[in-house]
């Protein structure tokens, strides 16, 4: 209760803000959508779900894994995390990190449905490392299992992106989970402008991301990109096929999947 409060007051904040020009304190696009009714219902249905981990918290949680009519979903804590009906999705932002001939860092193991893909594009591409970052330690020793020839590191991606390179990195993929209240929908982009922030792409760096919007990547993220100088911005949709059930994030039958070549 004390968390829908909390963060019935951050909602709030959040409309008010959009209303304002849609501008973070930090000057950080808000939001990757023009639509403020998208943006208000989303956030609405998010309420419900609440987002108060500690990183200590997380990385100590108890993933659980169920199979039910065809559907592979991973819960911690209640939350419904990942869910194999994005299956196409993952296909598509592993079809995209990996047109670099470069190393791919994936950001989120889950389900390890990404990295599946990521493996199986090396037979027609030429990429270097892959390496995987997962905060859980259960989810990073399952990946350690799953795919022994990749590096593993059980970290929050934030310490981790301290020790990267500029350019180590030819290829970057972002499926993190929302951990606070103000990182719900767009958990993102504040991943994105941290890696701005520590130089860590280069000219022809790929990024791609789950993209937590359904009608576009927004004009003010778009504006927010340009600044950084990327080369160009694109996206695709892919469409899926929803559960016979209620997801709790996911309210829709296609995903936005950006290409951003830096
Ligand atoms: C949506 S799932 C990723 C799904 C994955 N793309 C797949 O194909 O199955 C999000 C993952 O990010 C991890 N995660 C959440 N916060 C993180 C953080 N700060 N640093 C690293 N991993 C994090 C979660 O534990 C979870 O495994």
């Amino acid at each position: 209760m004390l968390n829908a409060v909390m963060m019935g007051g951050f909602y709030l904040d959040s409309i008010r803000r959009m209303k304002n020009g849609g501008k973070g304190p930090d000057d950080l696009p808000l939001y990757m959508t023009d639509q403020p009714e998208l943006l208000r219902r989303t956030l609405n249905n998010r309420l419900g779900i609440g987002a108060h981990f500690d990183n200590r918290t997380w990385r100590l949680g108890q993933p659980e894994l169920s199979n039910a009519g065809g559907e592979q979903l991973l819960t911690l804590f209640g939350h419904e995390v990942m869910s194999s009906f994005e299956t196409p999705y993952m296909r598509a932002l592993a079809e995209i990190v990996t047109r670099t001939r470069g190393n791919v860092l994936n950001i989120g193991y889950g389900l390890g449905i990404v990295d599946r893909f990521i493996e199986e594009f090396r037979s027609t591409r030429t990429f270097g490392k892959h390496v995987i970052v997962e905060l859980n330690e259960s989810l990073a020793q399952q990946a350690q299992i799953d795919f022994p020839q990749c590096t593993v590191i059980n970290d929050d991606w934030r310490a981790y992106l301290k020790q990267v390179e500029p350019g180590q990195f030819g290829g970057i993929v972002y499926d993190g989970y929302p951990l606070k209240p103000d990182e719900i929908h767009r958990d993102g982009i504040e991943f994105i402008n941290t890696l701005f922030e520590l130089g860590i792409p280069c000219p022809g760096t790929i990024l791609t991301f789950y993209a937590d919007t359904v009608d576009s990547l927004g004009n003010e993220f778009v504006d927010y990109l340009k600044s950084k100088g990327v080369q160009s911005i694109d996206q695709i949709q892919v469409k899926v096929e929803r559960p016979h059930r209620s997801v709790q994030y996911w309210d829709y039958d296609h995903f936005v999947a950006p290409i951003i070549t830096c």
